[in-house]
């Protein structure tokens, strides 16, 4: 820590951090446009200026150092920053009554900031059509280029699907450089000269709107949003992202749906951009609620009635549900002994006790922050875009500005995180291959292991022979050129032989000690050691590749001994939305024969959002709390109004129930603490620091440390016809499906050489089969990988049933004639 004084007082910080992140941590306020917090300084709009030991800096660049002594505001600095904010309002369109930024526009808020009150510059202005980038557009007249859009696409998310572009304007006068301010001259002078366009005709862009999140004037907007509302006719109901773990904060903004229909409507979801990013899905997919719900009393006692005479056996439900209504369900089958059945749910919860036995903690011990500050991190057994999009935005996000390397272990190829950084070294492997890799991170990065499992990692060494390049002298004979007097005593230059000694490279073959995993994996060990080269922070991300693999058992035993006996912080990816908040919660069975009563899943009666016996509300209609990824108990509100039953009223109506859903917030459990739902908090500070609910502490027990057996039960797989199963970018469940902006037919996506593989091409009618199955749909190419996946957010197909449970199948496919 050290010591820098602003503006005469005195702050504690970093040394090394930027001042303009100290100044925001304690309240002092610094105008900026350009900078965004995690993300590379752009030095755009030179707002941030301030003299620093009596030279001027720019702040969101320049580092602190003790007993800096900086000052914020000058009557120089306030010149040239209120010239910079002129020069920014030159031809800016004055539609201001219009447009969607207005009232929470950056330059209107820094133009009245800093009185701009005339326009002393001006420029002739040049045709640039507007354009639609999908469910985004992008008004260029609007643009003041201040890059944060490229910025954030490249730093965080990770596509680098934005670039500047020349802006073909008219000449710029030169010569306003002896007259202007100096710092407003140099910032107009870029700005005239570029505009943003797409890398790659848009096709690195993943659609999730967080340029458009970021932009600070109305340039990027979301086109659904478009001349749909005034930023102030809106209220923001803080929530969580309801279809991924992450559950990051989001705000519903609502307002009544028209004149006529007082009913609050969702118009978009806004964030907080500067500290959590959102997914597509959280962005767009938010019109997914039970809009036509309706209290139908005689479903519900009939329901009622099965409770009582004890006929229902089971309740079937998934992992996007509150953690109130966790509880509710526990109740239930402490009641009833019904059984509680949900199959992804049960098999994280199998692998967390299983890897808190070998871990000696109840849970994992890696979150966003440990990802985000490591300088190594190693991700396995996840298709990280797809499934945990959050994950991967932090994982580019050490990568690019932490400087880290990476490990992304994954039988299917994705171009777009082997293009995060040169740092990142995709380790694609054999889809049968998982304990492999965790043997291989034990062997290599294990401390002080059980001595069984020391003797058995030495021993599985073994030398291969491998050819490396050596110097070696030799001789060899060359051709000089030497002068000599010939018979008349003339110079003459003639040729002779002459042995010399030259060194040259030749091939040597040395015998090598290899890890057999490393072997098996097709490591390259020496590129890994080069990556490895002065790294101390440690992150290993694990995916639901192994929570559903026929070796989680094992899986989970070697990751929690990860965590015990290496410096990794280890994150294990909870699947949906709350599946660490249901494994928590309830005790989870395997079905029983009897009467099923499914919650938002199929039931001999079923409760749930659409097409269901009994209405029940949309998650973005409930208040309640999910566990998020980061072992962090986050609150959701209701955006929408709901008429039908809730879960909690079968509990009221058995006289079992509190109430208001709300009124089990506090008794959870005894994981949980006793917070009231009111008193959970839910934002970011200025600094960053998460004030959203509250984290679960880590609890250690004593660890177990025997040996156990280390036998595969993968089978050996025709990687040709393996597919995979997996949702496309922002789909992650039937309730993504079901919102305007994202609802979509289920394909079979599949890269081109898989397409290549098996001559089919984009668009092909095609049938796959296995063990008599069959499943008809058409191919969509992603020509982000190279292998084929099947998703399972279309609730029009039932795909399970070509899994087995695990995520790899072997099929067979045929193109369909039409
Ligand atoms: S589109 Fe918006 S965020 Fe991007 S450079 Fe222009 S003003 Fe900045
Ligand atoms: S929508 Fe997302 S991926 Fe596409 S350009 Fe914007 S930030 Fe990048
Ligand atoms: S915020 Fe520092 S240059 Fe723009």
């Amino acid at each position: 820590m050290v010591k820098i004084t602003i503006n005469g007082k005195t702050y504690k910080c970093e040394e090394g951090e930027q001042i303009l992140k100290i100044a925001r941590s304690n309240g002092v306020f610094i105008p900026a446009i350009c900078y965004l917090s995690g993300c590379s300084p752009t030095l755009a709009c030179r707002l941030c200026m301030v003299e620093a030991d009596g030279k001027r800096v720019y702040s969101c660049n320049a580092k602190a150092k003790d007993g800096m002594n900086v000052i914020t505001s000058t009557p120089d600095i306030e010149d040239e920053r209120k010239a910079i904010m002129q020069t920014y309002c030159i031809n800016h369109p004055l539609e201001c009554g219009t447009c969607d930024q207005s009232g929470e526009c950056e330059l209107q808020n820094f133009v009245f900031h800093m009185g701009v009150d005339t326009q002393e510059y001006a420029i002739k202005d040049t045709y640039k059509p507007m354009q639609n980038w999908g469910l985004i557009d992008y008004d260029p007249s609007l643009c003041i280029v201040c890059e944060r859009c490229v910025t954030v696409c490249k730093d965080k998310m990770g596509n680098n699907a934005l670039k500047t572009v020349p802006r073909n304007s008219e000449p710029f006068d030169k010569s306003l450089k002896e007259t202007m301010p100096k710092e407003a001259f140099a910032v107009w002078n870029k700005f005239q000269k570029s505009l943003i366009g797409r890398n790659d005709d848009g096709l690195s862009c993943d659609s999730c709107g967080e340029c458009a999140a970021v932009c600070p004037v109305g340039a990027l907007t979301v086109s659904s949003f478009k001349y749909k509302s005034n930023a102030w006719e809106l209220t923001k109901i803080g929530a969580s992202n309801p279809h991924s773990s992450d559950c990051e904060l989001i705000y519903y903004d609502v307002k009544p749906a028209s004149i006529e229909d007082r009913k609050d409507k969702i118009y978009r979801v806004s964030s907080d951009f500067d500290f959590g990013e959102l997914n597509k899905a959280a962005r767009f997919g938010f019109d997914f609620h039970n809009e036509k719900a309706h209290k139908d009393r005689i479903v519900l006692e009939r329901i009622i009635k099965a409770f009582k005479e004890n006929k229902i056996k089971n309740i079937k439900f998934n992992s996007f549900i509150t953690n109130e209504e966790a509880k509710m369900l526990s109740i239930l089958k402490d009641k009833f002994d019904v059984k509680l059945v949900n199959k992804e749910a049960k098999k994280y919860q199998e692998f967390l006790k299983e890897f808190s036995k070998y871990s000696g903690a109840d849970l994992y011990n890696g979150d966003f922050d440990t990802i985000k500050s490591s300088d190594f991190i190693i991700s396995a057994g996840s298709f990280l875009r797809h499934d945990a999009p959050n994950i991967s935005y932090k994982l580019n996000n050490a990568l690019k500005i932490n400087k880290a390397s990476a490990l992304y272990f994954h039988p299917l190829k994705d171009s777009v995180v082997e293009g995060y950084s040169k740092n990142l070294l995709g380790c694609k492997h054999s889809s049968n291959l998982d304990i492999e890799i965790l043997l291989w991170i034990l062997q290599k990065f294990g401390k002080n292991l059980p001595k069984w499992l020391q003797d058995k990692f030495d021993s599985e060494f073994e030398n291969i022979k491998k050819d490396i390049l050596v110097d070696k002298k030799e001789t060899q004979t060359k051709i000089v050129k030497k002068k000599v007097k010939d018979e008349d005593g003339k110079e003459v230059e003639v040729e002779e032989e002459k042995e010399v000694e030259v060194v040259v490279k030749t091939k040597k073959e040395i015998l090598i000690n290899v890890s057999k995993y490393s072997k098996m994996l097709g490591l390259d060990e020496e590129k890994i050691d080069k990556l490895l080269d002065k790294k101390t922070k440690f992150s290993l991300i694990i995916g639901e590749d192994f929570i559903t693999s026929k070796n989680a058992i094992l899986l989970a035993k070697l990751t929690g001994l990860i965590q015990k006996y290496s410096e990794f912080n280890v994150l294990i990816i909870p699947p949906r939305t709350n599946s660490l908040g249901v494994a928590l919660i309830c005790e989870l069975d395997e079905m029983m024969d009897g009467k099923t009563l499914g919650y938002n899943e199929d039931g001999d009666i079923t409760l749930g959002v659409h097409g269901c016996d009994l209405d029940a509300p949309a998650l973005n209609q409930q208040e309640g709390t999910f566990v998020n990824l980061e072992k962090r108990v986050v609150p959701t509100n209701p955006a929408l109004s709901y008429d039908g039953y809730e879960l909690n009223d079968i509990l009221k109506a058995l006289n079992l129930g509190y109430e208001y859903s709300a009124d089990y917030t506090d008794k959870l459990g005894s994981k949980f603490k006793n917070i009231k739902f009111d008193d959970l908090e839910n934002s970011y500070d200025n600094s960053g620091k998460s004030h959203r609910g509250y984290k679960l502490n880590i609890k250690h027990t004593e660890s177990i440390e025997d040996e156990f057996e280390i036998i595969s039960k993968n089978e050996l797989i025709d990687e040709e016809n393996t597919i995979y199963k997996a949702n496309p970018i922002g789909q992650f469940s039937k309730f993504t499906n079901r919102a305007s902006a994202l609802n979509s037919v289920a394909k079979l996506y599949a890269g081109e050489e898989f397409l290549k593989t098996h001559s089919l091409e984009d668009k092909d009618l095609i049938s796959i089969d296995r063990n008599g199955k069959t499943l008809s749909l058409r191919i969509e190419l992603d020509n982000k990988t190279d292998g084929a996946y099947l998703p399972f957010f279309d609730d029009k197909i039932d795909v399970d049933e070509f899994f087995d449970g695990s995520r790899y199948s072997k099929v067979s496919l045929k193109r369909s004639e039409v």
